[in-house]
C-alpha cells in the first residue's frame, strides 16, 4: 500500500513569499505544497499538507498522523522552540519524524538555538530553504524502505 507522510506546517508559514524574505526565501507555501507533491509522485509516496496557526491544531494534526501517516514532516515555526504540547504528541508518535526548517536557526538569535521538536525528531534539516521539504521526503522513504 502507498505509504502516506503528513507534512505539518506552523504558525507565520501561511505567509511565506511576503515574510522576511531574506531570510525564508521567495517562495510561498503553495509552492512548497506543490515541490513536496511532486517529490511525493517521483517517490510513490501519499502527501498530505497543513499549515496552521495555532498550536492546539498542531497539536490535533499530530495526533491524526499517528492514526493516518508512515511518517511525518514537521516545520513548527516557532513553536519548535517553545511548545512542551507539540513535544509530547511527538512522543506518543511511533513513526519517524523529520525536522524542517527553512532557515538555519543555530545562526540566528540564542532563543532558536533550543527545538523541542529536536529531542522526538529522528533528524533535523535546516537552513537549505524549500528543499530541505524534499531531502526530508528523500530520507523518509529511505527510513521506511
Ligand atoms: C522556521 C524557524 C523558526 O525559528 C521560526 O520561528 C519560523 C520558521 C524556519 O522554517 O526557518 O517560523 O521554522
Amino acid at each position: 500500500m502507498t505509504k502516506k507522510i503528513a507534512i505539518l506546517n506552523g504558525p507565520n508559514l501561511n505567509l511565506l513569499g511576503e515574510r522576511e524574505p531574506e531570510v525564508y526565501g521567495t517562495q510561498t507555501l503553495s509552492d512548497i505544497e506543490q515541490l513536496c507533491r511532486n517529490e511525493g509522485s517521483r517517490l510513490g509516496l501519499d502527501i498530505d499538507f497543513h499549515q496552521t496557526n495555532g498550536e492546539g491544531q498542531l497539536v490535533d494534526l499530530i495526533q491524526e498522523a499517528r492514526k493516518n501517516a508512515d511518517g511525518v514532516i514537521l516545520n513548527a515555526g516557532a513553536y519548535s522552540h517553545t511548545s512542551v504540547a507539540i513535544f509530547d504528541a511527538l512522543k506518543i508518535l511511533n513513526v519517524p519524524i523529520i525536522e524542517v526548517h527553512l532557515s538555519n536557526p543555530f545562526q540566528r538569535e540564542d532563543f532558536r538555538h533550543y527545538s523541542f521538536v529536536s529531542q522526538a525528531a529522528k533528524g533535523v534539516i535546516c537552513g537549505l530553504g524549500a528543499q530541505g521539504y524534499r531531502l526530508a521526503l528523500a530520507a523518509i522513504k529511505d527510513l521506511l524502505d
